[in-house]
Parts: structure tokens; sequence; C-alpha cells
């Protein structure tokens, strides 16, 4: 399909449930139902591969048969079309022939690094959200308040620790994390929220300020940001990385050229004055 053409598919796809809308009230179940589905394959229409991260990529070229990819995957191929089948729908893969598939640009997306670690992020975080019925049933409601008894400590079994030291305390979730985190800050850049590079004359008058002080800042990645927006570094000021221990010097420990990495907990005093 031309783009011209995909484009005109994608208004009139947009301008059926708004005459549907204008036309019927007051609404009911089943245009309810029509509305949401003409929506979702809209949608379906307007995602790129990114926005499709939902799910996680199997690596294949070319095409693969289903029974082919089930012997693969260990999986009854009468289970797994039922699995493939709900994707499909989201143009994640493509089935050129009946029980034959390749990837699509949306699942092609999942064979990158990052962008599997953020799906994983996610998908890690939801059995947290299954027992927060429990934790409710069982807690005090300051509780929630407490980062020693967050609804999130009580799913992993961890209370008396907080969330990040959960994380650090298992190299393969913080692995997941702080390469998720790069792709979330790829989805939500930090450049243009502050006009770093227009502070160079201002940074240059006093080098010995700390130009950013990235708290909470995780492995660097805004700062990294920042320093290639100015040019590879921070105009000859401090640029300051703080996180907990753990995450600084933990497995990993976190070396980035022209960046000051200090432990720091936030809930204690600000060393950084000026
Ligand atoms: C949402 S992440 C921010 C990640 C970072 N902006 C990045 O791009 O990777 C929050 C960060 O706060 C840190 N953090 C949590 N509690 C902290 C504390 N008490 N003191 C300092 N850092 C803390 C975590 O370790 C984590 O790296």
């Amino acid at each position: 399909m031309s783009s011209c053409a995909a484009e005109n598919d994608l208004i009139s796809g947009a301008e059926k449930p708004l005459a549907a809308l204008k036309r019927q009230q007051p609404l009911t179940r089943e245009t309810r139902t029509v509305l949401l589905r003409q929506i979702d394959k809209l949608r379906c229409g307007l995602q790129g591969p990114v926005d499709a991260m939902h799910f996680q990529g199997t690596v294949l070229d070319g095409t693969i048969g289903l029974e082919d990819l089930a012997s693969k995957m260990g999986w009854e191929p009468a289970v797994l079309v039922r699995f493939i089948n709900v994707v499909l729908i989201h143009g994640i893969f493509e089935e050129p022939e009946p029980r034959v598939y390749k990837h699509s640009a949306s699942s092609t997306a999942f064979r990158e690094d990052a962008i599997r670690a953020y799906y994983r992020l996610g998908s890690w975080s939801v059995p947290s959200w299954w027992k927060v019925s429990d934790y409710l049933k069982t807690h005090a409601p300051e509780d929630v308040y407490d980062p020693l008894k967050s609804p999130f400590s009580y799913s992993r079994g961890g209370e008396g620790q907080t969330y990040y030291q959960l994380l650090e305390a298992d190299p393969a979730f913080s692995t997941v994390w702080h390469k998720g985190m790069a792709q979330a800050a790829l989805l939500n850049p930090v450049l243009g929220m502050f006009p770093f590079r227009d502070m160079r004359s201002a940074v240059e008058a006093e080098p010995g300020r700390a130009f950013v002080v990235d708290v909470g800042g995780g492995r660097g990645n805004a700062l990294v940001d920042v320093m290639r927006e100015c040019g590879g570094g921070g105009f000859g000021a401090p640029m300051v990385l703080q996180d907990l221990e753990e995450v600084l010097l933990g497995e990993e420990p976190v070396r980035i050229d022209g960046v000051q990495v200090m432990p720091h907990d936030f809930y204690n005093e600000q060393p950084i004055k000026k």
C-alpha cells in the first residue's frame, strides 16, 4: 500500500467513529463496541514500531511455519497459534500465508536490546499489582508512605528494604531496569525542557560551580544527553551524578568521562551547595 493510500485510510478511519458519534446519541452498548473496534483499528494503523512495544519478540529471519516455531519454543502449535493470533491483529508479526509468520516493523523493534528491556520492565512490574488487594487488607493506610513497607516490597517478599534496594539486589532485574530507563529517556527526552546550551557564558563565568547535579540520575543517561547537547562536556564546570551507592558503585560501577560520580541518598542534606 502506498503511503498516500495509507494516509487516506487513516483519515477515513478517524472520520468513521466521529461520524458515528455525531449520528448516534445516546450511545448503545453495541455502538460503543463498534466504535471501540474502529478506534483500535485506527490506533494500529497509526502506531510505529516503538509505539507497539507490548510484545517480546522472537528472533527469526525470513518466514517460519507454526509447527517449526512451536518446536523451537517447546510449545504446542495449537496453543501457540492462539497467542500469535492475538498479537497479529496489533500489527506484531505478519502472516503472509496461513500459519506462516514473518517479522513486521513492530515485532522487529523488539530485537533491540533496549526495547526488550523496556518491555520486560513493564511485564515484571505487573505481579506487584496482583498483590495490591492483599497488601491493602493487611496493612495500615500510613504504610503506603513508608518506603520500607511499599506494595512493591511486600509483593517481592522484601519488606524492610526499599524498592531500589530490592532492585539492585537482583542483578537480572536491575540490568533490565537500567536499560529500560535508557529507553524511557529516549521516549521522554530531557533535552528541550531546559536551555542547557544557552547557559554557556554563565557557566564559563563560574567554572568552580557545578553546572548540573542530577539527583537520582541512575546510570547517567540524562547527563550524557545534556553533555552531548553542550558539545561533549559541561562547559568546563562539574557535571555531577548522584544516586544510591549500590546503583553507582555496585555490580557495574558507573564511569562516564567528564562526570563526577557521587553516591548520595537524597533524603540526606544535599552536599553540593553551589
Ligand atoms: C526513575 S529513576 C531515574 C533514572 C534516571 N533519570 C535515568 O535516566 O536513568 C529514579 C532514580 O532514583 C534513584 N533513587 C531512589 N531512591 C533514592 C535515594 N533515596 N537517593 C538517591 N537516589 C535515589 C534510583 O536509584 C533511580 O536511579
